[in-house]
């Protein structure tokens, strides 16, 4: 959902080039978020303009053009302070073109130049009022109404600061963005901002930080009024508290895999900070402060490592992803499952599971995989809380206004804890009393920041845009959740146990079904040439159809869906004949013998079904075209292992199909728009 990176080095000497290697490769780490078209903006080597190159497609497109461009000029010469900023582009606003492509100028002298990701869902009026001053716009997004802003703001109020005036622009701006804003008229200087969108800031120094906190300044500077009565001027002050830094490079990313082989010291921003930088001194600064404000923002050091968002071996990042199932699912249980005792502490929600254990009902919110998850767990949770658990997509639940109470717990299941849905869906339930709960991968996101508690799932970072691995955690997160739930009744212990003995091999399990690979690639073959593929299965692999089926279509292109088996003669059964190609999930559980019907019902239309069985099933076996043996585990854990043949099935089929894996055409990873 757009991706934005900025660069700023302080006495350290930098060339142009370096800085737009730099450029480069940032957006190459944020790619995933969005590839319908990619920019930067640099200095010219006189430093008297600032030079944008921008262009449709992906971020190799732009590394040609950036050779291309600057080959004949005098990039090599060592800087001391340079600015760069670029993006990677999911469209929204305006169709994936060079004109569309950010950063987005104020005016032809490219005065101001902004990258941004999010909406301004207000950017109709700000450009009728623009309009009227005489700006005329040269792209169809909402972004260039800022540059364009910011730009009349310089004009109208040449005392102003530039960071105080981005934030007269972002006072009168509505929606969601993260920005860096970089001028002309400002060189060694770069301002950015958030609101409902990520954005966070790297530090890289030679020594360590003096610090771990950089204050927050609040304030108002009463001396300056405006005179601009559509644009009313806010309280603001000036200062800037330093960091004790001589030698320093900062880093504006919308998310830590762009910095973190640079750096592994950053600045989570949050809602309406507006981060500075000035002669190498980096102030963040809020208009207002309300009484819960902290003083300061945290220096966060990150965990993560650079592998892990290294391709390795791997063709594709979903493959690596899918690969990596055996330990991610192990990393999600670390330090929480305690088999020898058969005990279970999820730290981040300990001290709210009395109040969770009162509460009326369990809400599970998310959008598309992580929705899943929730489809996949709910028929436990039921069992192990004895409470009702609704399962809802967070784009309907706003649509319905659906009524929350106090005594509700909101879980938000989101990989990103970005998703502009899932994150508006938090907000309502939070405003109407309920408990939230995150879960999510990525620390420092803002369903993380703004739930009272959660669980991170620990499957480490997600690039591949098809959402694998965080399923798999996510599943793991809420059966954990379950579990911890039930500790203390009697009737269950039993069944807790089966559950714990299962998850205690599901690694190895896992392992297992990943052997089935070429298998999976041989079924491939026979299906890549279909027009459709319907997936079914009913109980707690019903999840798994809903997902395979998610997969398929946004990998290959490919109709598919996942039909709840027992709705089969309701409906879906007139799409079965011998050419249809249908795979079944047919394992021995509770519903074997429903799932069985089905079956006939498909077999007696001509079908031939492609059957996922247990091992040894003869016969299940008997009835299929084509088979898949997975382990055989507890009923409420097969779902991990029947996805598993689905994911590499997709990615198969895709391959084939000649489709960008990690790069699903209109998609993009992390949906920071409703
Ligand atoms: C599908 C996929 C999406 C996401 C959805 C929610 O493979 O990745 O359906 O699951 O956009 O994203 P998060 O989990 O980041 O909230």
């Amino acid at each position: 959902m757009c991706g934005i990176f900025a660069y700023l080095n302080y006495l350290t000497p930098k060339s142009r080039q370096e800085v737009l290697d730099l450029l480069v490769t940032g957006l190459k780490r944020l790619e995933y978020r969005g590839y319908d078209s990619t920019g930067v903006a640099i200095d010219s080597p006189d430093n008297k303009s600032i030079v944008m190159v921008k262009r449709t497609g992906k971020v190799k497109v732009l590394e040609d053009a950036i050779q291309e461009h600057f080959s004949g000029g005098d990039y090599s010469e060592p800087v001391l302070t340079h600015i760069g900023i670029a993006h990677t582009r999911w469209a929204t606003h305006g169709v994936p073109c060079e004109r569309n492509s950010h950063p987005h100028r104020s005016d032809e002298e490219n005065g101001f130049v902004v990258v941004h990701n999010g909406i301004i869902t207000n950017y109709n009026d700000v450009k009728t009022f623009l309009a009227k001053r005489g700006y005329e716009f040269e792209s169809d997004t909402d972004t260039e109404v800022f540059a364009k802003l910011v730009h009349h703001l310089w004009k109208t109020h040449p005392t102003y600061s530039f960071r105080e005036l981005v934030e007269q622009a972002i006072l009168q701006v509505e929606g969601a963005f993260a920005i860096a804003v970089k001028s002309k008229h400002f060189p060694g200087e770069c301002v950015a901002s958030r609101r409902s969108s990520p954005l966070l800031v790297g530090i890289k120094t030679k020594t360590r930080l003096a610090t771990d906190h950089i204050p927050i300044l609040y304030g108002k500077d009463d001396k300056k009024q405006s005179s601009d009565k559509v644009l009313p001027r806010s309280e603001s002050t000036s200062e800037f508290m330093p960091l004790e830094e001589k030698e320093v490079e900062y880093f504006f990313a919308s998310d830590a895999s762009a910095v973190i082989e640079h750096t592994n010291r950053v600045i989570y921003l949050e809602d309406d900070d507006v981060a500075a930088v000035r002669n190498g001194t980096l102030s963040i600064h809020r208009l207002k402060k309300s009484l819960d404000d902290p003083h300061a923002r945290e220096i966060t050091t990150l965990k993560m490592e650079i592998q892990q968002i290294m391709k390795g071996n791997y063709d594709y990042f979903m493959q690596k992803e899918i690969f990596e199932q055996p330990d991610s699912v192990v990393n999600t249980m670390r330090g929480r499952v305690r088999f020898d005792e058969n005990s279970i502490v999820l730290g981040g929600i300990k001290d709210y599971i009395p109040e969770i254990k009162r509460c009326r009902r369990l809400m599970l919110i998310g959008c598309g995989t992580s929705y899943h998850s929730a489809v996949a767990t709910r028929q436990l949770l039921e069992e192990l809380t004895e409470l009702p658990v609704i399962v809802e997509l967070a784009s309907d639940f706003l649509d319905r206004n659906t009524p929350i109470f106090r005594d509700d717990v909101c879980f938000f299941i989101s990989q990103s804890g970005e998703t502009a849905d899932t994150l508006m869906a938090l907000r309502y339930c939070k405003q109407r009393g309920a408990l939230i709960m995150g879960i999510t991968n990525t620390v420092g996101s803002s369903i993380c920041r703004e739930s009272h508690c959660g669980v991170h799932i620990n499957a480490g970072p997600e690039i591949g845009v098809a959402s694998t691995k965080a399923y798999t955690s996510q599943f793991i997160s809420l059966v954990m959740f379950a579990l911890v739930m039930s500790e203390d009744r009697l009737s269950l212990q039993q069944r807790r146990l089966e559950i714990l003995q299962a998850l205690s091999t599901l690694a190895d399990q896992i392992r297992a079904v990943l052997k089935l690979d070429s298998k999976v690639q041989e079924l491939a073959k026979d299906l890549y040439q279909h027009k459709s593929l319907l997936i079914m299965g009913r109980g707690y692999n019903f999840a798994t159809c809903l997902e395979g089926a998610l997969k398929v279509k946004e990998l290959t292109y490919m109709h598919s869906e996942g039909i709840m088996a027992g709705e089969l003669k309701h409906g879906p059964l007139a799409l079965v004949d011998d050419s249809m190609p249908v795979l079944m999930i047919v394992l021995r559980d509770p519903v074997y013998v429903k799932c069985m019907n089905a079956l006939q019902q498909v077999t007696s239309r001509k079908g031939c079904p492609i059957i996922i069985c247990e091992e040894g099933d003869e016969e299940t076996k008997a009835f299929s075209s084509r088979h898949l043996e997975i382990p055989r585990t507890v009923d409420c854990l097969q779902g991990i292992l029947t996805v598993i043949p689905m994911q590499l099935l997709s990615y198969h089929i895709a391959v084939l199909r000649g489709c960008d894996v990690d790069c699903p055409r209109n998609l993009a990873k992390s949906v920071t728009v409703e």
